[in-house]
C-alpha cells in the first residue's frame, strides 16, 4: 500500500502495511500497556515471536495490520483478526492500535485506525468492532480509545460489566463496532472468493 500521512501531525509520518521484522518494536510499544494498564488483559508481555506469529495466523484471513513510522521508527500500529473463529464470522474484524505513549494526541491513532477501517473495508469485510475497557474516572468519562473509535466512524453497540479482572479490580468492557463498505446492505461475497485464503 501507499504511504498515507497523518493530517494533524507536525512532522513527516508513514502508514504501511505491517512486515515481520516490526515485531520488535510492536512488542516494545505494546509491553509497558500490557504491565502497567487494564486497556489490554494480558499479564505478561508477549515476545516479538508470539506477537509476530499473532499476525501471521490472522494475516492468512485477509486482515490487515498497518504501522506508522516517523524518521524510519516504528512508533504505532493498528492491527485486525477475526471476531471469532466460526465462519460466519468471517467478514467481521476485531481491531487493536497501540501507539508509543510519546505520540498520542497528534492525530496518529486516528490516521491509522481510518486507514484499517479502509483497507479491511477494500479487502471485502462488512464490519468493524474494537473492544475497549472503561477506564472511566469521576473528571474523565471516557478512554481515548473511545474518543478514538467515535471520531472514526464507531457507535457504541454494547457494555459488558466485569468480565475483565487486572491490576487488583474487575473492569467493564465497551464494545464500538462500524459497517465497513455495504455492511449489512447486502449478502458478502462468498468466503472463499472474498480471499483464497478465507476458506
Ligand atoms: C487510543 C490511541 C490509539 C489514540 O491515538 P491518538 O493518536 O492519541 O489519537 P488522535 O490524536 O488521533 O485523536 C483522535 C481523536 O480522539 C481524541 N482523543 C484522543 N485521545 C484523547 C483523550 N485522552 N481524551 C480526549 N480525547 C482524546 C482526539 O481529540 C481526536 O479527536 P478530534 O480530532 O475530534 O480532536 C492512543 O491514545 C493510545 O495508543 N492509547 C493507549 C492504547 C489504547 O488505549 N489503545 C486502544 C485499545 S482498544
Amino acid at each position: 500500500m501507499s504511504g498515507r500521512k497523518p493530517q494533524h501531525d507536525q512532522g513527516p509520518c508513514t502508514i504501511r502495511s505491517v512486515r515481520a521484522d516490526d515485531f520488535e518494536a510492536i512488542s516494545e510499544i505494546y509491553a509497558p500497556y500490557v504491565r502497567d494498564t487494564a486497556i489490554t488483559f494480558e499479564v505478561d508481555p508477549p515476545s516479538a515471536r508470539t506477537m509476530c506469529d499473532r499476525w501471521q495466523s490472522s494475516s492468512a484471513t485477509g486482515a490487515p495490520y498497518l504501522v506508522a513510522e516517523r524518521d524510519g521508527q516504528l512508533i504505532g500500529y493498528a492491527g485486525s483478526r477475526p471476531f471469532g473463529e466460526k465462519v460466519g464470522f468471517a467478514w467481521t474484524l476485531e481491531n487493536a492500535i497501540y501507539l508509543d505513549a510519546g505520540y498520542q494526541r497528534r492525530g496518529i491513532g486516528l490516521a491509522l485506525l481510518e486507514a484499517l477501517v479502509n483497507e479491511a473495508a477494500t479487502a471485502g469485510f462488512r464490519q468493524m468492532v474494537a473492544l475497549i475497557t472503561a477506564l472511566e474516572t469521576e473528571t474523565n468519562k471516557d478512554t481515548a480509545s473511545v474518543y478514538l473509535h467515535r471520531r472514526a466512524g464507531f457507535t457504541v453497540s454494547g457494555r459488558l460489566a466485569n468480565v475483565g479482572f487486572k491490576l487488583g479490580r474487575w473492569h467493564n468492557l465497551i464494545y464500538m463496532q462500524r459497517a465497513l463498505g455495504e455492511g449489512a446492505a447486502s449478502s458478502p461475497i462468498p468466503v472463499t472468493r472474498a480471499s483464497p485464503t478465507l476458506a
